[in-house]
């Protein structure tokens, strides 16, 4: 890892996975092994009805809760949505933003991104920005054009001290929940593309700022992807579903 500033961020994404009941047995497995973790911050990201009683059992742990999704408006006439301040006033703590599912099977767009990131900030979660391109973009060399991209929308209006308190996770659609890690060196490269973009946009915050990797990381690879001087955390979907393997996912250093 490059850079003891950035404390590494591990956050499980559970997707639209566990009733009430079953997520409150993993999170009280996690609690029990985790408490002493305190050099990784570590999180979990419920569907919103599991986020309360999960983040009432998370009480005086180090374990944080995300929503995963949330909407640009605070409150009003918006059937089936729910904003930032919701999510805080359930016990959240961070919220995931933009992630590929949001964009590709429900055509959220990167203004809406924006939005989102903004409603986020204004509340005082901790964003958690999702970007990656597909398997096509990647063979048609445009992987850092639509990372970049992804990047310029989502941070538009975004000043340098506001910056310092996002996550970027770079995901690669193509590697998630296919099993096919991206290499060390890819996500690296990418990685440090982000970076990049990030010093470009908002100066040296962004050596500060995070940046996670996510598509099907493991027990077994989760400590070579951290190894790498940008990759400063993991975004965990499959893996994060049961207690063993994000206890070692967490662990990774000493496993
Ligand atoms: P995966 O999902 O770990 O199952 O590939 C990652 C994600 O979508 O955040």
């Amino acid at each position: 890892m490059g850079n003891a500033a950035r404390k590494p961020i591990i956050v499980g994404n559970w997707k639209l996975q566990k009733t009430i009941a079953q997520a409150l047995e993993l999170v009280t497995e996690l609690k029990n092994a985790l408490t002493q973790v305190r050099d990784v911050e570590v999180g979990v990201a419920p569907v919103f009805t599991a986020i309360a009683s999960v983040a009432k059992r998370l009480e005086g742990t180090p374990i944080a809760v995300a929503g995963q999704d949330c909407y640009w408006e605070d409150a009003g006439a918006f059937t089936g949505e729910v904003s930032a301040p919701m999510l805080k006033d359930a016990g959240a703590s961070h919220v995931i933003i933009g992630h590929s599912e949001r964009r590709h099977l429900f055509g959220e767009l990167d203004a809406a991104v924006n939005l989102k990131l903004k409603a986020a900030l204004r509340t005082g979660l901790v964003p958690i920005v999702c970007v990656g391109e597909t398997e096509k973009e990647r063979d048609a060399g445009e992987t850092m054009g639509r990372v970049g991209a992804q990047l310029d929308g989502a941070l538009a209006g975004i000043e340098a001290d506001a910056a310092g308190k996002i996550v970027i996770a770079y995901e690669p659609v193509w590697a998630i929940g296919t099993g096919r890690t991206a290499t060390n060196a890819q996500a690296q490269e990418v990685h440090a593309f982000i970076r990049g973009r990030l010093r470009e946009r908002v100066g040296a915050v962004a050596e500060t700022m995070r940046i996670q990797y996510g598509g099907s990381v493991k027990p077994d690879n989760v400590a070579g992807l951290m190894a790498e001087p940008d990759i400063d955390g993991a975004l965990v979907g499959g893996a994060s579903l049961t207690a063993d393997s994000f206890i070692k996912i967490v662990r990774f250093k000493r496993t």
